[in-house]
């Protein structure tokens, strides 16, 4: 780009260059996309092809999304992919004025990675799955476990089933089975108290008035998060796919 364009020049051109990659590109939704509106049609890569000559599948970076690093980390995934986030960092806030162990104030900051960046259903699993390698096992317990832990009551370690629960699921929703054989299975766990901690932190109300920024976490991820130099997402570790497909959630394969 020339060094004599103004800011804005550069910006215009940056948005028309945009607009011709859209142009050029076909966008397909994954199944798991179309999944959640409830259509089962599969778009066909040839009739769609025809319907935009000259176009070609998306195999990249969407330009429709803010772009990343080419060697992302956490932080950019926190600013670029998981929105303003502030259920998670209420929560690591929440942690860290109890006086948590580093460790446990970056689990609950992670804990809902699963939620508020990929997928829903079962998201401690998700989540979990997702941060593996790069985190204390104990954290990825905790995180795993907190998925089932949370529709349980702890009072004597400070946890009592969320009022929200029962607005949200009604008074007479019972878990699924798997996730009271995994309850069973955590309360005799050595770190069951981890992921109790994660339950005890989450910050069930969400108070739209607090803002916590990610600034005072960013030495306790550098020191409990191993950051893979390649970026997250292209370090061949066995969820560098989940990274990779968070990054570009559109790429046609
Ligand atoms: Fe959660
Ligand atoms: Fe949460």
């Amino acid at each position: 780009m020339n060094d004599a364009m103004t800011l804005s020049e550069r910006a215009e051109a940056l948005e028309a260059q945009k607009i011709r990659e859209l142009d050029e590109a076909i966008i397909v939704k994954s199944r798991l996309f179309m999944l959640a509106d409830a259509d089962f049609s599969f778009p066909n890569g040839a009739a769609l092809q025809a319907q935009k000559p000259g176009a070609r599948m998306l195999m990249g970076d969407d330009p429709r999304l803010p772009k990343m690093p080419d060697k992302p980390t956490l932080v950019d995934f926190f600013k670029l992919r998981f929105g303003p986030a502030q259920h998670l960092l209420q929560s690591a806030k929440h942690a860290l004025d109890a006086g948590l162990s580093e460790k446990m104030i970056l689990a609950c900051l992670l804990h809902d990675i699963g939620v508020i960046g990929f997928i829903r259903s079962d998201h401690g699993y998700w989540g979990a799955q997702m941060v593996e390698p790069y985190v204390d096992p104990e954290v990825t317990w905790a995180i795993r476990a907190h998925q089932a832990l949370r529709f349980y009551a702890d009072e004597t370690a400070g946890y009592p089933y969320p009022e929200t629960y029962v607005k949200y699921f009604g008074a007479d929703y019972r878990p699924d089975p798997y996730i009271e054989a995994e309850y069973q299975r955590a309360r005799k766990h050595k770190w069951y108290m981890s992921a109790r901690m994660i339950t005890v932190h989450d910050i069930y109300s969400f108070d739209p008035n607090v803002v916590v920024s990610l600034d005072q976490f960013i030495d306790i991820i550098g020191r409990n998060f191993r950051q893979p130099v390649e970026g997250l997402g292209f370090d061949d570790s066995p969820s560098a796919h989940m990274w990779r497909t968070l990054n570009r959630p559109t790429k046609y394969l």
